[in-house]
This record gives structure tokens, C-alpha cells and sequence, in this order.
């Protein structure tokens, strides 16, 4: 596809569902008791995915839209399924159904496509055996297919080498179901959807600091769930491609409603402040456990380079393919360090940015664990490989509309990942 050139964002959009919290929301209504509906769900490809693993395991779950309604027959309800469950793209499905299988009174196996085929199990792997799980890389690289052999559990206190939510997620989960509590202590606190859903829930989540203030995250085995309403907010890093778009693009000014500010996930509304950007955060609501939200209006900006490392890379991890592009069109270098987390999602991100940015004509170096980037270059069109990674296919989308000639996308169709509406949207508010 071609991306339209020069064109400010304007007006206002509502993006989907946060793909986190719409996993996360029917895994537990699938374990709790009773019946959980579910508003402003992600459609997307990954969160069907997820549907559509529980469905096979007996749950009834009926999805209109963005309302899914789950009814759950409790913690110990599920069956095994007739076949293997797929995750399709979702690494978030296939590690976080690795804690759920690993208590359960069966056999399961686990598997995705060519992607999530080469991404790194034995994070889950590694804690759940620590737990007395039976869950194996079938190839035994690591990688899926994995083969789960329901076991009793027992509680463990790991330390977490990463700080990563899909790992925290898949031991709280298995330790619902464990002998004795579970603890996870991460290096910095990543995505804390999971440990506020599961106390709405009914379950007993409590978040410490250790002496050395690390986070430590315990569960205390709970006998059931129970079934809450679920209101899932915009998520935060689909708004990011317009977030970042509209600071871009000269003349923008955009309004978007209802997006997810989580402070574990709004690490880029830190660095936008620290580039000079001008984004307004309105109408903010946040109580308790709920996930706070608010509407954000952006305005174009000169941007200036800054550096994004250390506990701030867990809150902004899916942001950086775009926030790396952002920083091709601000004035000074811009340093992304301790992301080497970047290199195991749906692709080695530090690798495709600096060589799809380079294309375009951009001032880009890969380092060990990050991206050195010298803004201010002119960008020309050119044809870029996403490698079917929907956000890379969407930072390009974005970063096309400063380019001086077309920007080819190849697998554009792999946004419905995480926004089936994106181009949509982005013609929406781009008015072409
Ligand atoms: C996710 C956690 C993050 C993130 C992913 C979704 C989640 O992964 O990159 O897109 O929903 O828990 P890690 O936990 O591997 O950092």
C-alpha cells in the first residue's frame, strides 16, 4: 500500500480495546464463576485467539464487537480440549495459558504461527518447573509447540530475570491453583493488569517492595473466582501511532478519547514530555483497582532528542518501534538503551527499525540493547519489509506521512493483530 504524504491529524477517534487487559479479561471470566461481560474489547486477531482456546476447552464465550460475554463455571471447570489449542500470533495467549494448563487435571499442547514458533517458552518454563510443572519446548529449543501435563503445583518466590508481564502473569496465574503462596520480584515493575483484575476478581494479590526496592508480586491460592464487569480502555500503545503521529506531522491537532494511562504502561507520555511534545491528558479517571483512563489532545511539536533506558523501558516496551521513529524528526540524538527485550517480540525490532529506518533515509545505529537515532534527516519513500509485525507495519504507516515519496508496506494485513481498523483510522484522521 501507499501512505498519503504531508497530511496533519485532525479531529478526534477512539482507539480499540487494550489488548492486554481484553486477554487478560477473558482468561478470568473463563476461570471465574459466574457470568463476566466484557465492554471495549479488542477484536483483534490475538484476543480471538485467546476466545477461541477457551471455547475449545468448554468455556461459553459470545463475542459481538467489542462486547464478549464469558460464562464461567469456575477455577476448575475447564476440559481438555479435542485438539491442540492455537495461539496464532498472541505470544501473550500461548505464556499466559502456560500458567492456567499447568495446574489442570490434563494434558495440553500449545501452538502458534511461524512467529510465535520462534519465541523464547523458557521463561515460562524455567518458574513453572520451578513450581513442579510438566511443560516442555516440544522441539526443546525453547520455543513451542510446548506440551503441558497438568500437575499439582506448589508456591514458589521467583526471581524474575526480566521484568516481564507475560512471566509474572503465567506464575500468579499457576500459583491460584498452587500449594502455598507465590511470589514473583521483577528488576522494575512491568504491566500490572493481571494483579489488578485478579483482586476485581476476588483474589488476594498483594504488591511489596523489597529492602533493595525491587517489586514483589504475591498470590495467595484462592479457591474461586468470581465474575466482575470488565470496561476495557483505549489502549494506550495503539494510540501511540497517533500520539506520535500528530506530534510529527505539522498542523495536527487531535483529540483521543478514552485511552488506558496505566502507569505501568504510559512510559510514553514520559518521554513525549521530556521531547517537548504537547500532549494535554483530559478528562483523567482513575479509582482504585480500576484502570485509570483519560482522553489526550496532541498537538504537532518540535520534538528534541532524548535518552529512554532502564525501569522506564518496561512501561513504554511496545512503544519503542514508533517512539524510535518519532526521534528521526527531532532535533539531536536520541539514545534507547536496555531494550534488549526488543530483539524477542513478534520480531527483532532493534534490527528492523535501524534497517527499515535507514531506507527511508534516516541517521540510525543498532547497538547491543537499543538504537542511537540523529533526528533531522530528510526522509524519502521507500518499499518496507514489516515482516508481518503489526507494529512495525504501523510505525511505518505513521512515519510515511513525512516522507517525500511513497512508503510501501509489505503484510499491511497483519495490523489486525492488535487494530483491525487502523488504516481507517489513520485515513480518518488524516482526511484522505
Ligand atoms: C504483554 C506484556 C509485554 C508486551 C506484550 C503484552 C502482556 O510482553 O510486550 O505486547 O499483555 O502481558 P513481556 O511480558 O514479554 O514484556
Amino acid at each position: 500500500m501507499s501512505s498519503p504524504s504531508f497530511s496533519p491529524l485532525r479531529g478526534e477517534l477512539r482507539v480499540p480495546g487494550d489488548k492486554s487487559i481484553s486477554h487478560r479479561a477473558v482468561m478470568l471470566g473463563a476461570l471465574a464463576k459466574g457470568t463476566t461481560e466484557i465492554t471495549g474489547f479488542l477484536p483483534g486477531a490475538d484476543c480471538l485467539s485467546t476466545v477461541s482456546c477457551f471455547r475449545a476447552m468448554g468455556v461459553r464465550i459470545t463475542q459481538e464487537g467489542d462486547h464478549v460475554t464469558v460464562r464461567g463455571q469456575g477455577l476448575h471447570s475447564l476440559r481438555k480440549p479435542d485438539g491442540v489449542l492455537d495461539c496464532g500470533n498472541s505470544g501473550t495467549t500461548m505464556r499466559l495459558l502456560g500458567g492456567i494448563l499447568a495446574p489442570q487435571p490434563f494434558d495440553t499442547i500449545l501452538t502458534g504461527d511461524s512467529s510465535v514458533r520462534k519465541r523464547p517458552m523458557d521463561r515460562i518454563i524455567t518458574p513453572l518447573s520451578m513450581m513442579g510443572a510438566d511443560i516442555r519446548s516440544i522441539p526443546g529449543n525453547g520455543c513451542p509447540p510446548l506440551a503441558v501435563s497438568g500437575k499439582q503445583l506448589r508456591g514458589i518466590s521467583y526471581e524474575s530475570p526480566a521484568a516481564s508481564a507475560q512471566v509474572k502473569s503465567a506464575v500468579l496465574l499457576a500459583g491460584l491453583s498452587a500449594e502455598g503462596k507465590t511470589s514473583v520480584t521483577e528488576p522494575a515493575l512491568s504491566r500490572d493488569h493481571s494483579e489488578r483484575m485478579l483482586r476485581a476478581f476476588g483474589a488476594e494479590v498483594l504488591t511489596a517492595t523489597a529492602p533493595d526496592g525491587r517489586p514483589v508480586i504475591t498470590v495467595t491460592p484462592a479457591e474461586e473466582l468470581f465474575a466482575s464487569a470488565v470496561s476495557v480502555p483505549g489502549d494506550i500503545s495503539s494510540a501511540a501511532y497517533f500520539i506520535c503521529g500528530a506530534l510529527m506531522v505539522p498542523g495536527s491537532d487531535l483529540l483521543l478519547r478514552n485511552v488506558g494511562i496505566n502507569p505501568t504502561r504510559s512510559g510514553l507520555l514520559d518521554v513525549v514530555r521530556a521531547m517537548g511534545g504537547d500532549v494535554e491528558i483530559l478528562s483523567e479517571s482513575s479509582a482504585g483497582d480500576a484502570e485509570p483512563a483519560a482522553d489526550l489532545r496532541v498537538r504537532a511539536s518540535r520534538l528534541r532528542g532524548t535518552v529512554i533506558g532502564g525501569d522506564l523501558i518496561p512501561r513504554l516496551i511496545d512503544e519503542l518501534p514508533v517512539i524510535a521513529a518519532m526521534a528521526c524528526t527531532a532535533e539531536g540524538i536520541t539514545v534507547i538503551r536496555d531494550a534488549k527485550e526488543l530483539k524477542v517480540k513478534e520480531s527483532d525490532r532493534i534490527r528492523v527499525m535501524a534497517e527499515e529506518l535507514t531506507k527511508m533515509g534516516a541517521a540510525v545505529q543498532e547497538t547491543e540493547d537499543g538504537l542511537l537515532i540523529e533526528g533531522g534527516r530528510p526522509l524519502r519513500g521507500a518499499a518496507i519489509d514489516s515482516r508481518g509485525d503489526h507494529r512495525i507495519a504501523m510505525t511505518f504507516s505513521v512515519l510515511g506521512l513525512l516522507a517525500d515519496g511513497p512508503v510501501m508496506i509489505s503484510a499491511p494485513e497483519c495490523v489486525s493483530v492488535s487494530d483491525p481498523d487502523f488504516f481507517r483510522d489513520l485515513r480518518k484522521v488524516t482526511g484522505s
